[in-house]
């Protein structure tokens, strides 16, 4: 059997302590709730979730938040803070790049995880089977960079992507009302870096 690697177990603990992360988080929910009519009705999912910055701010505005990551350590402090959600929780330890969920969600978000996925074509493909019609997706991430945000890239597939390529891709899968633009800057000492979001329709 494959050994499973927790690539974020030595980070789970001080993840939420990083003001710049919570900031682009906030960032990037912002940018959804003023592109996409949330519902106190809805379910979405965060894939890669870790311990929830995104989810939790999107949570005054949804019915349930699913939580999907492949890492243990990441999904014990979400479960840690779920109490402080105000949406209901739900936590599903899954690896996209090989596993499928057989759920259906009125929405999937995403913030920071896609450049940890090889096939993104294939992931998007699965997004796409996972929505209910009409449902949305809305997926933030790094714009193109020269592979220095990361002090290690362990477990990075893509230096982050071309808006163009990644526009493409949503469109080739099936997506309709493909938006994007650049919706928070994580400023740091050697370099700042555009963080997008992409936000389309089933
Ligand atoms: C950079 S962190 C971002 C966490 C959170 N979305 C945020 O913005 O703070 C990337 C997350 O994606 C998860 N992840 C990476 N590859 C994954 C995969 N193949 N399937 C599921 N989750 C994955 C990691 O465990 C980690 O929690």
């Amino acid at each position: 059997m494959k050994t499973k690697i927790d690539n974020f177990a030595h980070k789970s603990k001080s993840w939420d302590m990083s003001s710049k992360r919570v900031k682009n988080a906030q960032a990037i929910s912002d940018a959804i709730i003023k592109d996409i009519k949330l519902t106190k009705d809805m379910k979405i999912m965060d894939f890669g979730a870790g311990t929830g910055l995104l989810s939790y701010f999107l949570s005054p505005f949804v019915d349930t938040v699913v939580a999907v990551d492949n890492s243990p350590s990441m999904l014990q402090e979400f479960e840690n803070k779920s109490s402080e959600f105000q949406s209901k929780t739900k936590i599903i330890e899954a690896d996209l790049s090989c596993d499928t969920i057989d759920k259906k969600f009125d929405g999937i978000v995403s913030s920071m995880t896609i450049h940890h996925i090889e096939d993104t074509k294939a992931l998007f493909e699965k997004f796409y089977n996972m929505l209910e019609n009409n449902g949305f997706i809305a997926i933030a991430d790094l714009e193109i960079e020269d592979g220095s945000f990361h002090s290690d890239n362990i477990g990075v597939y893509h230096y982050g992507f071309d808006i163009k390529d990644i526009q493409n891709i949503a469109k080739e899968v099936g997506f309709k009302n493909i938006k994007i633009e650049i919706v928070s800057i994580i400023k740091k000492p050697h370099a700042n870096f555009n963080i997008f979001l992409l936000v389309a329709s089933k």
